[in-house]
């Protein structure tokens, strides 16, 4: 998906030159009417939050999404908002959505949380950015009432909300229930436009649902490369230690970062006619992304053998260490 941040000047440089000192906007609750009674609100603790976890089929190395979370100052000085240059299944072109000004961090769908409104919701929102006659701009909460439900719900210092909803019931003459689902996007909104989003709902209804935007850390993965030391100059270090983002492909990362990947005795790939062979210590094995079936074949006799260009490093968001040695049949030999 092509994002752009500069294809559209005035709306981002609108966005990110917003005044946030100059424009105090806490409030502590929101000025929602409190519902006729609390007794079916709801809430969503943090644990329990849809998007809480990295998970995979299976449920295997399944990742506290949690852990990569940040704290306000440092949300609140990511935050930015980009546009689309041309439509696509995910959205629309020309409409802003929520990122980040630092590739080592990114935006996560942190799910819908439900808080009852029930004594008020317990959040306080800052304008990022604003000021905007269209009514764009950056709003995100600031701080969450100790035991209130913003808090229960587990929305957390630095969230954006990007979607409000509120789900009334009724009973209709005929004595059934009439559900009604009212929503509206707030992605990108102004401090008074989510204010207006907010207040927006019926006053009986007990709870509203909050879709939230969450800055969080990209998952690091930390990796020792080893040569053979046939390779290497006599005294000299035979490693490097690298950073590589989870998702990367192991092949395109150390060869990106320097690491040559040269074994004479290797045979050719067939494939491509490559040499990718890494060794992979096996502490670090749960790092990687799964083997295909082809890739099982191949390895069946060689378990801590993996083929670089087929492999991606932190899969499933997972972060930590391990180690690689490279071109695998010079290991053996003698200077
Ligand atoms: S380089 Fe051909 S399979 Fe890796």
């Amino acid at each position: 998906m092509a994002a752009r941040t500069t294809a559209a000047p005035l709306l981002l440089l609108l966005l990110l030159l917003a005044p946030p000192a100059a424009r105090g906007f806490g409030i502590a609750p929101p000025p929602l009417a409190s519902p006729a009674s609390s007794s079916s609100s709801s809430t969503t603790s943090l644990a329990s939050s849809a998007a809480a976890a990295f998970t995979e089929a299976g449920g295997s190395n399944v990742v506290d999404a949690n852990r990569y979370n940040v704290d306000l100052d440092l949300a609140a000085s990511l935050w930015t908002a980009k546009v689309q240059e041309t439509n696509s299944n995910a959205r629309e072109a020309g409409v802003p959505f929520l990122a980040t000004s630092s590739k080592d961090y990114f935006v996560d769908d942190a799910g819908d949380v439900t808080v009852s409104r029930d004594g008020g919701m317990g959040l306080e929102l800052l304008e990022l950015a604003g000021g905007r006659e269209d009514g764009f701009g950056i709003t995100i909460v600031t701080a969450v009432t100790e035991g209130g439900n913003a808090a229960a719900a587990g929305i957390l210092p630095g969230d954006s909300i990007a979607s409000i909803s509120v789900t009334t019931e009724q009973t209709r003459e005929d004595g059934a229930q009439e559900v009604t689902r009212r929503s509206a996007g707030t992605e990108c909104l102004d401090f008074d436009g989510t204010m207006a989003a907010l207040a927006d709902f019926p006053g009986e209804a007990p709870a509203v649902t909050l879709g939230l935007k969450r800055i969080r850390r990209w998952p690091k993965i930390k990796v020792r490369v080893e040569y053979p030391p046939i390779q290497c100059a006599e005294g000299a270090d035979n490693h490097v230690d690298l950073v590589l983002d989870a998702g990367e492909n192991l092949k395109r990362a150390l060869q990106t970062r320097g690491i040559v990947m040269e074994d004479p005795d290797a045979p050719k790939c067939d494939y491509c006619g490559n040499k990718c062979n890494v060794s992979v210590g096996r502490a670090g094995m749960h790092l990687l992304s799964p083997m295909s079936t082809t890739e099982e074949k191949i390895m069946k006799r060689n378990p801590d053998l993996r083929l670089s260009c087929k492999t991606t490093v932190g899969h499933n968001m997972q972060e930590g260490e391990l180690t690689v040695r490279v071109n695998v049949r010079q290991w053996n030999k003698e200077r």
